[in-house]
């Protein structure tokens, strides 16, 4: 089966084509870059509109098909912005019924731990998925995805674009603060927001912004905004893998480009005999490939268990 994979949860616009050995025949995709301030989910739906079916086009060209070798749409319902999320589910749709094939709705986060399976060959990994949108600890277990520990307020690539926005950098924030903190080492103190096995960053932020606007100088705050975020991601990953007994951890979502967290979350899983993956960074943030692949896997299990409605399927791995 061919499936064609459409993303847009947040400001990017995604399409993917995958076949059901897990080939990936093509991979498109355009961000919305705002002039100013953050993400509008009013401007993400409309960059949407305009974007997706010139990257549908271009998907197809890119796999060398038409649009009747196509067997399958998927697409992710959520979570994500509103606006966005209703565009690219109409025009899921749209391209489903006129192709008359069956359509898949897939969760983001399960997509890119799905995706990360795929392209780096793990098996029953302990992920770590952070973006701009989403900061989850999760791992497979008793025939389900559970959340081991997330973030209470704000994403961790959240936190780091809002500050950089409001200290001047632009968006995305997370490569310019990474850049600056590596101008450093000065560590300023930071509240430590780990709750239970969760996370908290929008305390942190506004001290984070409180050090700066009092006169400490920009390097030593983007080091010392990395140093704890980080750390607390390490400390809730590292507990949860402990918890788990998984063996091997998965690095996921666009704030995974961080040179620093890398290293971190390396050490921890080193220290604790397991093996560390992260997917190239194409497949490491938002992507249609995902949603492609997850859509193919749940379509297969729900065909599996003989089931004709695939809409909503909790329980599709079919190695579990
Ligand atoms: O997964 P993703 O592409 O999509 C969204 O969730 O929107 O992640 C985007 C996030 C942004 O917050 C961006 O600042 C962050 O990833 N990011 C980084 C780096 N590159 C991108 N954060 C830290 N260090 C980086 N080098």
């Amino acid at each position: 089966m061919i499936c064609i994979g459409l993303e847009g949860t947040a400001e990017k616009t995604g399409v993917g084509i995958v076949d059901s050995e897990g080939n990936i025949l093509a991979l498109q995709g355009r961000a919305l870059l705002p002039d100013k301030g953050g993400i509008h989910p009013r401007e993400a739906a409309e960059h949407h509109a305009e974007n997706l079916v010139p990257l549908i086009k271009k998907s197809l060209e890119e796999a060398n098909l038409k649009p009747e070798d196509l067997d399958m749409v998927a697409f992710a319902r959520g979570p994500g912005l509103g606006p966005a999320l209703r565009t690219v589910a109409t025009a899921a749709r749209s391209l489903a019924l006129s192709l008359d094939v069956p359509i898949v709705g897939v969760n983001h986060c399960i997509g890119h731990i799905e995706i990360g399976r795929l392209t780096t060959g793990c098996q029953d990994p302990l992920t770590l998925y952070v973006s701009g949108g989403n900061t989850q600890v999760t791992a497979f277990d008793s025939g389900r995805y559970q959340i081991f520990g997330e973030t209470l307020d704000i994403a961790i690539g959240n936190c780091l674009d809002q500050f950089a926005r409001t200290v001047g950098l632009g968006h995305p924030g997370g490569p310019r603060v990474e850049e600056l903190a590596l101008a450093s080492d000065n560590y300023l103190k930071l509240p430590y927001t780990v709750k239970g096995m969760d996370l908290s960053f929008s305390g942190l932020l506004t001290a984070a912004i409180r050090k700066y606007e009092s006169g400490a100088a920009l390097e030593d705050v983007c080091y010392s905004l990395q140093e704890t975020t980080f750390a607390m991601l390490v400390e809730v990953t590292e507990r949860a893998l402990a918890h788990s007994k998984k063996s091997e951890v998965l690095l996921v979502g666009g704030v995974a480009a961080n040179q620093r967290l890398r290293e971190m979350l390396e050490v921890m899983t080193q220290e604790h005999y397991a093996d560390f993956f992260m997917p190239e960074m194409k497949y490491c943030g938002d992507n249609g490939a995902m949603n492609a692949w997850l859509g193919l896997l749940m379509y297969r299990h729900a065909k599996n268990l003989n089931m004709a409605d695939t809409h909503v399927i909790q329980r599709y791995r079919t190695d579990q």
